[in-house]
């Protein structure tokens, strides 16, 4: 490892061009669509999510370019990115179309990282990625598992990156069980995304951009995701999983002890978990994007009180804010959220940044592991 702290950015997305391409020949979602502004300019808008609010999100060279995703980071610090599709990923396809993309993509993301530059002094890449696994209704275990074999073969794919549909019916299908296998002994990290959210009748008739959807909806799907996984007893099934969870975990920190608690009082869960369900939240990795410190310091306390939960006995001694840092990681959610004015660095990015500088309590060494020490590790960079 150089000696040089590096700042590495575990949630920053892309549409490869392929990707882009298949977008814009769509007249459904998801689909880029072409405006024409009263000046008579065009402008492309992205419109993926079910119920988009207003025609869409602006769409520029910085979803698709490389070299846009290199001038950012240059402009924002940060040394390494690990790059992923974004949102929906492959959810909208039939599942031959979904087999065949997908090993399409992984080969085009292995070659946009491998082809790009190497961190100065080091050799290690700037760029490493998320590959992409055909996971739709009706698609075979066969067709699934020789993604999870072309991403661990593909030297600069660290992981996958997944939506939470599984193949119909969620991430606690049992029929999901030999695909968690081969990723656990692969090594491969699963960087879990939202896409759905929650029902738009929660959000009422006022039009509030896509405030809701996306600083609500996106974290409770992820909250939801992740607690029928604990659920189901995939972490006792496959304990050296690696999940990585987007949006520091959404809800699931702050809800995890009333979590263990209903599990408690229900018979039809108590008897079925090895461990109190707060034990779990120590098997994860959440991002470090929540924009404040007061929510990373929350977080990684919950992330360190698991070790009490390991035997079930509530008397070992917290392993302090310290060693809850260790399993969370920096990130910017580029290129969503660009700056409304032209702006020399992003807010969203500076934010991210900021909050980890304050979080009180963590040492230097906690802030260095979360802006890049702690996924140098994880994806053995
Ligand atoms: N909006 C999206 O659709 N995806 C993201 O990752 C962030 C914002
Ligand atoms: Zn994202």
């Amino acid at each position: 490892m150089a000696s040089k702290l590096l700042v590495v950015d575990v949630h920053t997305h892309l549409y490869l061009p392929r990707y882009a391409s298949l977008l814009r020949e769509r007249t459904t979602l998801p689909k880029i669509i072409t405006r024409t502004r009263d000046d008579g300019r065009k402008d492309e808008r992205l419109v993926i999510l079910k119920d988009e609010p207003s025609g869409g999100r602006p769409i520029g060279p910085s979803y698709v370019e490389r070299d846009e995703k290199l001038t950012f980071m240059k402009k924002h610090g940060i040394d390494i990115s690990i790059v992923s599709t974004a949102n929906p990923w492959l959810d909208f396809l039939q599942p031959k179309e979904a087999h065949q993309l997908s090993l399409q993509l992984n080969d085009d993301l292995e070659e946009y990282c491998s082809t790009g530059p190497t961190v100065t002094g080091t050799s290690m890449k700037q760029l490493y990625g998320f590959g992409l696994l055909p996971i739709v209704s009706g698609i075979s275990t066969e067709s699934l598992l020789e993604a999870v074999r072309q991403i661990s073969a593909s030297s600069h794919l660290k992981g996958l990156i997944m939506g939470t549909r599984g193949v119909g019916k969620g991430l606690d299908d049992e029929a999901l069980d030999p695909i968690w296998a081969a990723i656990s002994e692969a090594g491969l990290a699963v960087f879990l995304h939202p896409h759905y959210g929650i029902s738009k009748e929660s959000w009422g008739a006022k039009n509030n951009g896509h405030v809701l959807p996306l600083a609500l909806g996106f974290p409770m799907e992820t909250t939801i995701a992740t607690t029928r996984l604990i659920l189901s007893g995939v972490f006792d099934r496959f304990p050296s999983l690696r999940l990585l969870l987007a949006h520091s975990g959404g809800a699931l920190p702050q809800l995890s002890s009333r979590l263990a608690s209903c599990i408690d009082h229900d018979p039809i869960v108590a008897s079925r978990l090895k461990h109190d369900a707060r034990f779990y939240l120590g098997k994860l990795y959440l991002d470090a994007v929540c924009y404040g410190p007061e929510e990373l310091g929350f977080v990684s306390d919950v992330i360190a009180r698991s070790n009490r939960y390991e035997t079930g006995s509530k008397n070992v001694a917290s392993g302090g804010r310290s060693s809850g840092s260790g399993r969370m990681l920096f990130g910017t959610d580029h290129p969503f959220f660009p700056p409304l004015s032209s702006s020399e660095r992003w807010k969203s990015v500076v934010e991210n940044l900021d909050a980890i500088e304050n979080v009180q309590g963590w040492t230097e060494a906690d802030k260095n592991g979360v802006k890049g020490g702690n996924a140098i590790s994880l994806f053995n960079l």
